[in-house]
C-alpha cells in the first residue's frame, strides 16, 4: 500500500489526547502482536511484570529453562501478582492472602483457605485456578503476544520477515545489553522518529554522514511490517577486530535492516549487531521502550570492555533521539505542526506507519458505529 499523499495522516490531537489513546490501547494494542520483552533477558528462576494496553501481564521462566506468559493477577481477588521483576524464584506468592503459585503458574497453596490449618486446596480447585496463560511467540529472541487472541497466526504474520532474514541465525544472537528509557513523546512519535531516516546525519552525526543516509530503499513487506533497508549502511563503519561477523554474501555484509513491526517492535540487523526495541505507551504524551542490543555470538573477557564501549555508543545514539521526542511532543502542542510537509524523498516510511494507525482508527470507528 504505497503512502497516498505527502500531508501527514494524523493531527495534533492524535498525539496529545488521552481519548485517543484510549482508543489506541483497544485498537491496536489490543488487536495486534505486541512485544513485551526479551527471551534471554528472563532467566531460570525469574518473573518479569509487564503492560499490554494497561493490562498486567507476568513473563515467567521456571528453573527448568520453560518460558511462559501468563495475566499478573492472583485467582483469589485479582490482586496484581507482581509488581517488580524478581529473581531466583521458586514461587509466586501473592502479597495479600499469601496463596501460592509455581512460575510454571500452577496453585500450590491457600494458607487457612478451609479455615483450616493447611495449606492445600482439593485437586480440581487447584487446577482450575491457576494463574491464566496467554500464549506467545518469539521472533530473533523477542517476545510477542496478542490480547485480544483475535489476531492472524503469528507465523504467517511475521513469515515475510522471517523470510527476509533467512540469512541471518536467531541462534547466535547474545544479550549485550538492556536499557530502559522514560520518553516525553507520544509512542507513534518514538516510531516515526525510528522510521526517519532523514535525521541521522543531523541528530546522530557520529553514526553517518548524508552520503550514507540517502542511499536507502523503503520496504513494505505487508501492512504491519515496513521500513528501509541502508545497502551499504555498515559499509564505512570500523569494523573492530573484536566485533563477531556473520559470514553473509556480498549483497548484504554490509547492509542495516531497520524494521517497525506495527505497532510498537522496531528492529535493526546487520551482520555485526542486532538491536530490538519496544515501545510502551504511558500516557498520550509519555512513553516506556526498552532497547536489547545483541552481538552475533559470545565474546573473551579480554573484549568485553570494547563491547560495554559499543553499547554506551549506540545507548547514547537513544539519548540524543530522546532529547528529539520531548521537542516532536513540545511542537504538537501549536497548531501551526498540524500542517508540516512531508518530503517525498524521505518521510514515506513516516507517512506509511501514520496511515496504517489511521486505518486502526477508522476500523476502530466501524466496529463502534
Ligand atoms: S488476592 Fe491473592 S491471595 Fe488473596
Ligand atoms: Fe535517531
Amino acid at each position: 500500500m504505497p503512502p497516498s499523499n505527502s500531508g501527514p495522516a494524523l493531527n495534533n490531537r492524535d498525539y496529545t489526547a488521552s481519548k485517543v489513546l484510549e482508543i489506541e490501547r483497544q485498537a491496536v494494542f489490543s488487536s495486534g502482536w505486541v512485544s513485551i520483552g526479551l527471551e534471554s533477558n528472563v532467566g531460570p528462576g525469574s518473573a518479569h511484570p509487564v503492560h499490554v494496553a494497561s493490562v498486567p501481564l507476568l513473563i515467567t521462566r521456571t528453573r527448568e529453562g520453560v518460558l511462559q506468559v501468563f495475566h499478573n493477577v492472583c485467582r483469589h481477588r485479582g490482586l496484581r501478582l507482581m509488581s517488580e521483576p524478581c529473581e531466583d524464584l521458586r514461587e509466586l506468592i501473592c502479597p495479600y492472602h499469601a496463596w501460592r503459585y509455581t512460575l510454571a503458574g500452577k496453585l500450590v497453596g491457600a494458607p487457612y483457605s478451609s479455615g483450616k490449618k493447611g495449606t492445600k486446596l482439593p485437586e480440581a480447585e487447584a487446577e482450575s485456578l491457576g494463574l491464566v496463560s496467554i500464549e506467545h511467540h518469539v521472533f530473533f529472541d523477542v517476545i510477542f503476544i496478542n490480547l485480544s487472541g483475535n489476531a492472524m497466526d503469528f507465523e504467517e504474520w511475521i513469515a515475510p520477515l522471517a523470510k527476509l532474514w533467512q540469512p541471518f541465525d536467531s541462534r547466535r544472537l547474545r544479550l549485550l545489553s538492556v536499557s530502559d528509557y522514560q520518553l516525553e513523546a507520544n509512542w507513534k512519535l518514538v516510531c516515526e522518529n525510528f522510521l526517519d531516516n532523514y535525521h541521522v546525519p543531523f541528530v546522530h552525526g557520529q553514526a553517518g554522514g548524508p552520503e550514507t543516509a540517502v542511499n536507502f530503499e523503503d520496504v513494505a513487506l505487508t501492512p504491519d511490517i515496513f521500513g528501509f533497508i541502508l545497502p551499504q549502511g555498515e559499509a564505512d563503519k570500523p569494523k573492530p577486530p573484536w566485533l563477531p561477523r556473520l559470514d553473509l554474501g556480498a549483497e548484504i555484509l554490509d547492509a542495516q535492516f531497520l524494521f517497525c513491526l506495527f505497532p510498537n517492535t522496531l528492529l535493526i540487523m546487520t551482520a555485526g549487531w542486532f538491536q530490538a526495541i519496544s515501545v510502551q505507551p504511558s500516557r498520550a504524551d509519555f512513553s516506556m521502550e526498552f532497547l536489547g542490543l545483541y552481538l552475533m555470538d559470545t565474546i573473551p573477557d579480554q573484549d568485553k570492555a570494547a563491547a560495554n564501549e559499543f553499547s554506551e555508543f549506540m545507548n547514547h545514539i537513544n539519548a540524543q533521539d530522546a532529547a528529539i521526542l520531548g521537542e516532536l511532543q513540545s511542537g504538537r502542542l501549536s497548531p501551526i505542526a498540524e500542517h508540516g510537509s512531508l518530503t517525498p524523498y524521505w518521510d514515506e516510511t513516516v507517512q506509511r506507519f501514520q496511515e496504517r494507525v489511521r486505518c486502526a482508527y477508522d476500523e476502530a470507528e466501524k466496529g463502534s458505529a
